[in-house]
Order: C-alpha cells, then structure tokens, then sequence
C-alpha cells in the first residue's frame, strides 16, 4: 500500500454533492442503462423480502430495491450521504411511502443482527474499504442461509490504477492499457477536478477467496459491455467498448449462520 490512504468517511462526507450532482437522478448512464436495471433483475426485490444495501451512499439502489416492496435497510459510513437519502422520504419528492431505513455504520461492522436479509448487495463500494475480508464476511453473516449477495466492482482487471485506452499516433497502435495488476494498493485518485477518493486496487482473485472463505457460493458472474450512453459520452470510450467497466458478482449463503 503507498501512503495515498485517507479516511473514505472523509472523503465522502465531502463529496456527497458531487456524486449526487453526477451519479443519481437519471445523470449518469451506466446506473441508469444499466447498474440500476441489472440490480432489478439480479435482486429481483418482491413485497415482503428484507435487503441490505451496504454502503447505499445517497440511497438510489436502496430505494429500487423499497419501491418494489421489500424492506429495504441502507447503511453507510458517510453522515452527508445519508442525509442526502433521508432528504428523499415524502410525498413531496415522488416516492412511494415504502422507503428505505437508513442507518449508519461501516461494512466492516454491519451494525445488524445476522442471519436476516433475503438479499445484501454492495454497489461500487468493496473497492474504497481497506479491509475487504472482513467487509465480505459481514455481507456474508448479515445475510440469510440460501439468500444471495450481490456485490458490484470496477472490473478489478480492467480498471486497474493507470489503466486506459490508449491512441498511439507514432506507432500507429490503439490498445487498453492494464495497470500492475498484480500490485495490491491504494490510491488517492482525482476523479473529477479536486474530487479526490481512496481506491484499493486487489486481484480478483483475492475478492472470489474472500467469497468463498465467508461460505458463499458463488452462482453468476457477470462483465457487461459498457451501455450505450456511457459509450457515446467521448470517443475512447466507444473505442473501448469491449472492455468492461463493472464487474457484477452473484452469490449464495451455503455456510449455517454464525
Ligand atoms: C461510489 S459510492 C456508491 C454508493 C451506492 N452504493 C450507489 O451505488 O449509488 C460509495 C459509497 O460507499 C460508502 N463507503 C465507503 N467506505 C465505506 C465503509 N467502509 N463502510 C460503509 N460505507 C462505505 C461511501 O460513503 C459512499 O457512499
């Protein structure tokens, strides 16, 4: 690890607005072509279900999985971006009275009880939490036996720290660059201008032992080309449209509950 780590609590109480402004409400195209479709159907939430939706940042996945009928618990580490997912209860803004809980804690002291949900899912957050194995075995323990966790990445191959299309007008070579793959860190990255946010870069294979070493069975895995609207935002993206941005991970509780 270098010594980019910061507090991603921090972080992210600070960013809140900025990932608001850009990544919910219909602004960005990969959660609404695709991340917040693909949750739909991998969850499948129906009247009665209770899911977990850890690190539900300012709660757009929380409230898919609540408008559909399950009880639905968001947690999270980041006050800001609670406050932003409690802003969204009431009539006023739309949403059906069957809306999320939220509460707040880390992934890697989920603070319910075990054995409970039906369904856990963590979108896009495993890769700012330093200590993965203890995050995925709380996704594991919170969730019920025969019940799924459902986690989302940044494809841990293909989004490595440097990665990126690259359009070598000497060489005459277009080509996706991968990072070290091998080379665990943290990095600090400017991901907007002065928006700066803790990655944990990991092999992949360190997340799968970390399922299977907290007794889930995983059932699916899926890599989706980039969606459309994502593609047509600017040209190296359309470019790199057989690389894949997320990773989606499906799994099932097998082990008995601790
Ligand atoms: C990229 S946002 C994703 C939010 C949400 N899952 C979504 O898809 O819209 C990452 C979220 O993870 C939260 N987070 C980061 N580290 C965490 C931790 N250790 N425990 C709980 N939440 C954490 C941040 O506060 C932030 O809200």
């Amino acid at each position: 690890m270098d010594d980019a780590y910061s507090d991603p609590s921090t972080e992210w109480e600070e960013h809140a607005d900025w990932w608001r402004a850009n990544f919910t409400e219909g602004m960005d195209p990969e959660y609404e072509e695709q991340l917040l479709p693909l949750l739909r159907e991998l969850v499948a939430p129906t009247l009665g279900d209770r899911i977990l939706d850890a690190g539900c940042g300012e709660g757009q996945v929380a409230r898919l999985f609540a408008e559909s009928g399950a009880g639905t618990i968001g947690c999270d580490l980041s006050e800001a971006q609670l406050a932003a997912a409690s802003s969204f209860r009431g009539p006023e803004r739309g949403v059906s009275p069957l809306s999320p809980l939220y509460v707040r804690g880390s992934l890697e002291a989920l603070p319910v009880r075990g054995g409970v949900f039906d369904a856990s899912v963590a979108v896009l957050v495993l890769e700012h939490v330093a200590a993965v194995e203890e995050a995925i075995e709380e996704l594991a323990r919170v969730t019920r036996r025969g019940g799924r966790v459902v986690v989302v990445l940044n494809h841990p191959l293909f989004q490595t720290p440097d990665s990126g299309w690259i359009d070598d007008r000497i060489l005459e070579e277009s080509y996706w660059r991968v990072g070290p793959y091998l080379a665990e860190q943290a990095t600090l990255e400017e991901v907007d201008r002065g928006v700066f946010l803790t990655f944990h870069h990991r092999p992949l294979s360190r997340y799968l032992n970390a399922f299977v070493d907290a007794g889930l069975a995983i059932e699916r895995v899926l890599e989706p080309h980039p969606p459309p609207g994502f593609l047509a935002l600017a040209p190296a993206y359309a470019q790199s449209s057989d690389i894949p941005r997320v990773l989606a991970v499906v799994c099932r509780r097998v082990a008995t509950e601790k």
